[in-house]
C-alpha cells in the first residue's frame, strides 16, 4: 500500500505537481485513521486540484488540490469576498487549505439541507475526502447523458434548496453535476453565502448557465430571469 502511493508521488511530483511532502503525509495520516486503504486510480486531473478514487470499505473521492501552479491570486480574491473567510493569507499553502476547507464546509451546508451531493467526509490541510458518486468509475456527467426536463426542474429545486440553506453554487454547469440515477452536484468550491456581495451575481449566472444549457439541447426551459426574481423574493421572505 504504501509503496503504491510513493510511487504515484513521484509520478505525480514530477508529472503534475499534485503531491508535496505536506500532502504525502496528509493522506497517510488519513489512511492510517482508516478513511481509505489505497489511494486508486486517478479520476480526473483540473487546473485547481486532482481527484483520485479511494479504496476502502467504501468507496471515497478524494480531491486534492494543488500547492503549486494554480492562480492563487484568484482564489485569493474569491475567499476573501466570502464573510466566512476574510482572514486569509497569501500564502499559497494557506489558500489552498482554505479552499479546501470552504468546499468542505459548504458540502457539510448542501448535504444537510438535502441536496442531492457527496456526502462530505473529512477535510484535512488541501485534502478533501468526500463520498464517491459512481461504483468503480465515477458516474458521467450531465453532458455525458441524454438529461431531460424532469432532470431540469430537479436541478433548479437542488438551486433553491441550497438558497434556503445561505448558499450559492457559484459555479453551476454540466460539467459540474454528475449523474448518477439523478443529477448529483459536485465542486463546492466556489459556493457562497449570501452575504458575500457577489452572491446574487453568481446566483443569476448558475441559472442562466444551467437554463442555456437545457435549451441548447432542446428542453424546454422557464424564463431565467423570472426564475432569478422567483428564488429572491423567497430569501427576502
Ligand atoms: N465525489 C465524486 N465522486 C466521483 N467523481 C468525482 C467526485 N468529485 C469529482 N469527481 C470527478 O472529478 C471531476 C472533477 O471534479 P471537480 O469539478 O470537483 O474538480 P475541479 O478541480 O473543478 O476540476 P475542473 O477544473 O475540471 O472543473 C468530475 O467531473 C468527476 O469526474
Ligand atoms: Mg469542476
Amino acid at each position: 500500500m504504501k509503496k503504491r502511493l510513493r510511487e504515484d508521488y513521484k509520478e505525480f511530483k514530477i508529472e503534475r505537481g499534485v503531491f508535496d511532502n505536506i500532502t504525502l503525509m496528509t493522506l497517510y495520516e488519513l489512511m492510517n485513521k482508516g478513511y481509505f486503504n489505497e489511494v486508486s486510480s486517478i479520476v480526473k486531473e483540473g487546473k485547481e486540484s486532482a481527484i483520485f478514487l479511494g479504496k476502502g470499505k467504501e468507496n471515497v473521492a478524494i480531491k486534492i488540490y494543488r500547492t503549486h501552479a494554480i492562480d492563487f491570486k484568484t482564489m485569493w480574491q474569491y475567499l476573501i469576498g466570502d464573510p466566512r473567510f476574510t482572514k486569509i493569507r497569501k500564502n499559497r499553502h494557506h489558500i489552498a487549505y482554505q479552499w479546501c476547507l470552504r468546499e468542505y464546509k459548504n458540502l457539510v451546508i448542501a448535504s444537510e439541507a438535502g441536496v442531492s451531493c457527496p456526502k462530505p467526509i473529512i477535510a484535512k490541510n488541501n485534502v478533501l475526502v468526500m463520498q464517491f458518486v459512481g461504483d468503480e468509475k465515477p458516474a458521467p456527467r450531465l453532458i455525458d447523458v441524454d438529461a431531460s426536463r424532469k432532470d431540469y426542474l430537479f436541478i433548479l429545486d437542488q438551486i433553491k434548496i441550497l438558497l434556503k440553506a445561505d448558499l450559492v453554487h457559484g459555479d453551476l454547469s454540466a460539467y459540474n453535476i454528475l449523474y448518477y440515477e439523478k443529477p448529483v452536484l459536485i465542486d463546492f468550491s466556489q459556493a457562497t453565502t449570501l452575504k458575500n456581495s457577489i452572491a446574487l451575481e453568481l446566483l443569476k449566472r448558475d441559472i442562466e448557465n444551467i437554463n442555456s444549457y437545457f435549451k441548447k439541447i432542446g428542453v424546454k426551459v422557464k424564463d431565467s430571469q423570472k426564475i432569478y426574481e422567483k428564488f429572491l423574493k423567497m430569501v427576502k421572505k
